[in-house]
């Protein structure tokens, strides 16, 4: 195969400023792919035009859901909550021909052999607790009295699991099933950082709560990853952890991108690989 597997994430959309970063977006090569890693927009109208747009221009799209994505506002005349608005967006990709983390997982042919481009959704399930707290409730209580609490807490809601953490267990125990039938070099694509190290550098540590949980820190590792895609802390960087490269490849919002160097993030090469 000609082209390179590419990934962004967090383009937040709502965002006129991104809206136009997306409408410019244009694969390099015909046989290009494109990973988009959750983030972006909060309604599904916004994700429908977003991930259309780009499915339009690339050979294939790959969508793993953010927790913007997951949010019921008020404005939104789409009002499912939880589980029935995440199968609202998964339908929505499949008419678009995106790859959801309920399809088969698209198999890029690459000079290097067959890899495996697994989307991912497993939240998080605030077991990256900030310093002195063991629990959830402590960590929350610390949270809120810091004021760093993220809005996931009053417009992500879990239905019909009893509690977010509850979503995330579900959704890890099935995510691990379906990758221990892959059988080939993975690159695996979630939201949330797969492991905790990358939250280290938060500027509020106790954020790290809504980024993930301690049940994938080895995923990179068993399911054979060549790469792992993340987004959510608008942190763009490469980090290896385990020999395995992580590429943390987030737009988000246009305050942040601007005080950048480099201005916002184009999608980055994930495949073709490289080696440390
Ligand atoms: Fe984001
Ligand atoms: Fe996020």
């Amino acid at each position: 195969m000609t082209g390179t597997l590419y990934a962004i994430s967090d383009l937040h959309i709502g965002y006129p400023e991104n809206r136009e970063i997306v409408t410019a977006l244009r694969p390099e090569a015909p046989g290009d792919w494109l990973i988009v890693a959750g983030d972006v927009a909060e309604t599904p109208a916004d994700v429908e035009w977003a991930l259309g747009t780009l499915a339009d221009r690339y050979a294939k799209v790959i969508w793993a859901p953010g927790n913007h994505e997951l949010w019921t506002t008020a404005p939104d005349p789409v009002t499912l909550r939880g589980a029935l608005r995440y199968e609202h967006l998964v339908r929505i990709c499949r008419d678009l021909q995106v790859a959801t983390p309920e399809d088969p997982y698209p198999v890029w042919h690459g000079p290097d052999g067959p890899v495996a481009v697994a989307p991912l959704f497993v939240l998080y399930d605030y077991s990256f607790l900030p310093t002195g707290a063991s629990t959830k409730d402590e960590g929350l209580d610390y949270a809120y009295g810091t004021g760093v609490v993220c809005s996931d807490e009053f417009v992500l809601h879990p239905d019909p699991y009893p509690s977010r953490e509850a979503w995330c267990h579900a959704r890890v125990e099935y995510t691990e099933r379906r990758l221990a039938e892959i059988g080939l070099p993975t690159v695996l694509v979630n939201h949330f950082p797969p492991v905790r190290e990358p939250t280290a550098i938060l500027h509020h540590p106790e954020f790290a709560m809504w980024c993930g949980t301690e049940r994938t820190a080895d995923w990179h590792t068993r399911f054979q990853a060549t790469a792992v895609v993340y987004g959510h802390l608008h942190i763009p960087r490469t980090t290896w952890y385990d020999g395995v490269r992580f590429e943390e490849v987030s737009l988000g919002y246009p305050r942040e991108w601007r005080l950048r160097d480099a201005g916002p993030s184009q999608p980055r090469a994930i495949l073709p690989g490289r080696t440390e």
